[in-house]
């Protein structure tokens, strides 16, 4: 979102509950209303987007109360300061609302939410808190982020198909990679209508919308693009199954998202994983 604000000339305040060392934060912590509200007020703010969370799927089984705390009341809390003020809020939800049946079509947006853990349970419930407040909302589900920025599955296999010999990747998840400047133009495009409507006395309809790049594929598959696009390294990239991989929370195995909806109702197009892929990995190199 960084990027994306510095080709408007609205105001945004970047927040965060602990300061980051290399850019400006304002320290917020949004479980707590008052000091949200106060916030809103002195920023005079008329839209909130939501990108904070818990997101330690694996801890979440055991750090139960304090993910709740974060996914679903936390959310709760900007969507009633928002209805306060007659603002908007997009809150990023998850993919991980699936996974408990076995999906083999795109998930749509009104497909029953099935997660299989603390993680995508208190995401569903964040969903809700925000839909039961009545404020102006869009939820916005994506997926398998990643950008140049922090830690994320790119940046974890460009240094290891880097540095092994051989690597090992599930392909028994299938899903669609998200290129998070992607996301960025996209929450830009919905902050822009939303600005248009209201200069014109209007509403925005709430609603839940799901957004990745296009195209499928399974973390081997995306593994094997990352390595083939960096050039780098010559490991041996196997495929596996999950089960070599034993883990606390079952993952969904098919979370492709379906992205009619924000596309017919936004006008968004949407790039291609492959290509994005090829674009972030690009500007990781220009940063080096
Ligand atoms: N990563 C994915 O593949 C993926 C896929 C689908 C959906 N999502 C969703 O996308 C969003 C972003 O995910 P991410 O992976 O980028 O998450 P992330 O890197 O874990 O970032 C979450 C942020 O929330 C902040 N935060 C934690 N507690 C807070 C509090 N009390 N007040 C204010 N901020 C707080 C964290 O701060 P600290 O770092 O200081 O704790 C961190 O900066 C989340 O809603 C997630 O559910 C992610």
């Amino acid at each position: 979102m960084r990027l994306v604000s510095q080709h408007t000339d609205d105001h945004y305040v970047f927040t965060d509950v602990v300061a980051a060392d290399d850019v400006e934060t304002t320290l917020l912590d949004m479980t707590d209303a008052e000091a949200v509200n106060r916030m809103v007020d002195a920023e005079n703010i008329h839209s909130i987007v939501n990108c904070a969370a818990y997101t330690n799927v694996d801890k979440a089984e055991t750090d139960e109360a304090m993910c709740r705390r974060l996914n679903a009341d936390a959310p709760r809390i900007l969507a009633e300061a928002m209805k306060r003020v007659g603002g908007l809020l997009i809150h990023i939800s998850t993919d991980y609302v699936f996974g408990g049946d076995p999906y083999n079509t795109p998930c749509r947006e009104d497909q029953k939410g099935t997660p299989t853990g603390v993680y995508g349970q208190t995401k569903l419930e964040g969903e809700q808190a925000i839909q039961a407040t009545g404020c102006n909302y869009v939820i916005l589900r994506t997926a398998w982020l990643y950008s140049e920025y922090g830690k994320n599955f790119v940046k974890t296999m460009l240094n290891l198909t880097a540095t092994r010999p051989q690597l090992k990747v599930v392909f028994d998840q299938v899903g669609t990679p998200t290129y998070a400047l992607d996301l960025a133009n996209a929450i830009a495009v919905i902050l822009a209508k939303d600005k248009d409507l209201k200069a014109k006395g209007e509403k925005m309809a709430s609603g839940v919308y799901h957004y990745s790049n296009e195209g499928v594929c399974s973390w081997y598959d995306f593994t094997k693009m990352i390595q083939q696009i960096a050039g780098e390294g010559s490991c041996d990239i196997q495929p596996c199954h999950s089960s070599e991989f034993p883990s606390p929370v079952k993952r969904p195995a098919y979370s492709v998202l379906d992205k009619t909806k924000i596309k017919e109702t936004f006008g968004i197009s949407v790039p291609y994983w492959t290509d994005s892929l090829k674009k972030c990995l690009l500007r990781l190199k220009a940063k080096d």
